[in-house]
């Protein structure tokens, strides 16, 4: 393989008054062929296919896109297709296969950053560096463009430069961006305080209060006994946090209990819906209650290897966890014998998402674990079943094993006496939008929405959208509605919304996300968010009627009897929520009685008219029926 230029792994160290993290990058050096460097990772992950994903976000970091000539390489040397490779690099949104810019700079496109002006910092970015967005500059500098919710709606807007956060962005912000890019300043030598990342951590109750050392809660349970333990777990009444509400307790005993010599621990940290960041809080300064949560699950179902699945966008909290990850071995609370229990082996790998949303849905998680494309899998059989490598795998949420720990050490009885009598424990909120305190808000389950309006200081509140664009929305009259399983259940995303938003253009942004995020797998999915993502376009454009309230009902029928997953299923949520709430919004863009059809051939002709030159008036569909 021939290739010129030559790398080595250096690595990038941000220090800022929030912390320190460390990213390692790869730069021009004459110490290392690419061949040479690929080789170093294909070692790393043992030549293993199942590393695919971990090795081709590796490989990019050479030229900030995927050579074909390093394709050709991993092809080779994994004897794999050339066409698997690329089918698994071109599913995830940070791979590239194209040159894509020494800076790929991405503006997180969330509801609340559109709310705190992200796309006019976009087109001033944008025009200061001369490039259109989503196109790559001509001397290949720079690329702008927009992506989902970074994670941190309570410091946005944000954006990702080649995949690091940056938070806080203002005018002044982007100018000096502007400068350092025009500059080629390699972004180590960036300003730190850009790359802060704060916790914000408002309200704590039994969780973000609690002081576990680590090993507490591990050494609970090998004085109680590993059934003992799950016993408790089960009387705690725990439910996953991660969205579904299944009990804890009932998912490890049905994996402990399934066949098969191997069985896995996931810990799901992709935390993709947009408005929740509480994930990205716990991993930062709760990282040994998630890891000894996990190790007690291994406990007792019996696991030898557990994962933690990072979404790409907190690729910065790596070095962190894996320091963590080091510690507790040198601890002895992993690797083997642990605690000095012969037979109690386990450790944690830490694999990075790519920035797809739907590798949050559990199966499709585990797919991208196998290095595959995410593409949700038939269910059942579940995971608990049939999981990673199709042996039985426990795949739960950060914040549900860091709970276990609590329950561990304080009993489930304690547990189970905390929040109502069907929603035990707490709940962490990620609180943003229209109030003054945006962060995590920890309360007992059953705390009213009005009660978390007034602790965030929220005035004026017009409406909250209550667990992403695929949960609820609520209005002004329903604020005495409790955050609880039976009532308002949420992942944690808790955004508010004050009288001068436009609730349409809350929906219309929640269901382009929906559109960008399909999976593309199954045909009503794939088509149906994108009609529905014309057809907000096309109210908002001001040529709807109300014959469209009718066609997204019927989609909406259509997504729910066909779709294969949890995206297609609630894709409509937004809309239909929004249009029974806040009616108005909508009718005042109804210009029309009369049906137009969303899709618009005479526009959809117009590149081709570009393209062809031919642009008089018998080549517009109108103007050519009229002549006949
Ligand atoms: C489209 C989609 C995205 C999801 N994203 C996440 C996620 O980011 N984090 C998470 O914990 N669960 C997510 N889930 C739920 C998971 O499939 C799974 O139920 C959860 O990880 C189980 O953990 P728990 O029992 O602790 O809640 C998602 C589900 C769907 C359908
Ligand atoms: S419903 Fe959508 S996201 Fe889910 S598998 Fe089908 S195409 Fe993919």
């Amino acid at each position: 393989m021939t290739i010129n230029v030559h790398y080595k792994l250096t690595r990038m160290s941000v220090e800022s008054d929030k912390g320190s993290y460390h990213q390692r990058v790869f730069m021009i050096s004459p110490e290392k062929t690419h061949a040479e460097y690929l080789d170093t990772i294909l070692a790393h992950h043992q030549h293993n296919a199942n590393n695919l994903l971990q090795i081709l976000i590796a490989a990019q970091d050479v030229h900030g896109y995927i050579h074909s000539d390093a394709i050709d390489h991993l092809s080779e040397q994994m004897a794999l297709p050339r066409s698997k490779i690329e089918g698994v690099a071109g599913f995830y949104s940070f791979l590239h296969l194209q040159a894509a810019g020494d800076y790929r700079v991405l503006f997180s496109d969330n509801i609340t950053d559109r709310m705190a002006g992200n796309i006019d910092l976009m087109k001033s970015l944008c025009s200061q560096l001369w490039v259109e967005p989503g196109k790559l500059s001509e001397d290949g500098l720079v690329c702008v463009g927009t992506t989902s919710c970074t994670g941190m709606c309570d410091q946005g807007p944000g954006m990702l430069v080649n995949n690091i956060a940056i938070n806080h962005i203002t005018a002044e912000r982007i100018n000096a961006i502007a400068e350092l890019i025009r500059e080629r300043v390699p972004l180590s030598a960036w300003p730190a305080s850009f790359f802060a990342i704060e916790d914000n951590i408002r309200r704590r109750d039994i969780l973000l209060n609690s002081q576990i050392q680590p090993g507490a809660a591990l050494k609970a349970m090998l004085a109680r006994g590993d059934n003992a333990t799950l016993q408790e777990i089960k009387t705690s009444k725990l439910r996953g946090r991660g969205g579904a509400g299944f009990s804890t307790g009932m998912k490890w005993e049905f994996c402990r209990d399934a066949a098969g010599d191997a069985h896995y621990v996931v810990c799901n940290a992709d935390e993709g819906e947009p408005g929740t960041f509480k994930d990205r809080v716990l991993l930062n300064g709760y990282a040994d209650t998630v890891f000894e949560g996990m190790t007690l699950c291994a406990r007792i179902i019996g696991a030898k290897q557990g994962f933690l699945y990072l979404r790409g966008e907190y690729r910065y909290l790596l070095p962190h966890l894996q320091a963590v990850l080091q510690k507790r071995r040198g601890q002895n609370l992993l690797g083997t014998s642990i605690l000095g229990h012969e037979g109690f082996d386990f450790d944690i790998a830490i694999h990075l998402g790519a920035g797809a949303y739907i590798c949050g849905e559990e199966s499709a998680l585990i797919e991208s674990l196998e290095g595959k494309r995410g593409t949700p899998r038939n269910r059942p059989p579940f995971p608990v079943t049939h999981g990673y490598l199709n042996c039985p795998t426990v795949v739960n949420n950060v914040e549900t094993f860091a709970s276990t720990c609590l329950i561990t050490t304080h009993g489930g009885a304690w547990y189970s006496g905390i929040g109502t009598e069907t929603s035990c424990g707490s709940k962490i909120l990620s609180v943003s939008g229209d109030c003054e305190r945006p962060g995590l808000y920890e309360y007992p389950f059953g705390v009213t929405i009005a009660q978390v309006l007034a602790d965030c200081g929220a005035q004026d509140t017009q409406a909250v959208q209550v667990s992403g664009p695929s949960g609820v929305c609520i209005s002004a009259d329903e604020f005495n509605r409790r955050i609880a399983f039976d009532d308002l259940a949420t992942a944690g995303a808790f955004m508010i919304f004050n009288q001068t938003r436009d609730m349409f253009e809350v929906a219309r942004n929640f269901v382009h996300f929906f559109a960008h995020e399909s999976c593309g797998f199954c045909t009503p999915c794939r088509v149906g968010t994108q009609l529905l993502s014309n057809m907000m376009d096309k109210l908002a454009d001001g040529n709807g009627s109300p014959y469209d309230f009718t066609e997204i009902e019927k989609l909406n029928v259509l997504l729910q009897s066909t779709s294969h997953c949890g995206l297609g299923h609630s894709a409509c949520n937004p809309v239909l929520n929004t249009i029974e709430k806040f009616r108005p919004a909508y009718d005042k863009r109804l210009a029309h009685k009369d049906f137009i059809p969303a899709f618009d051939l005479d526009r959809a002709l117009s590149q081709a008219r570009q393209m062809t030159g031919r642009d008089d008036t018998g080549a517009h569909l109108e103007s050519s029926h009229e002549s006949k």
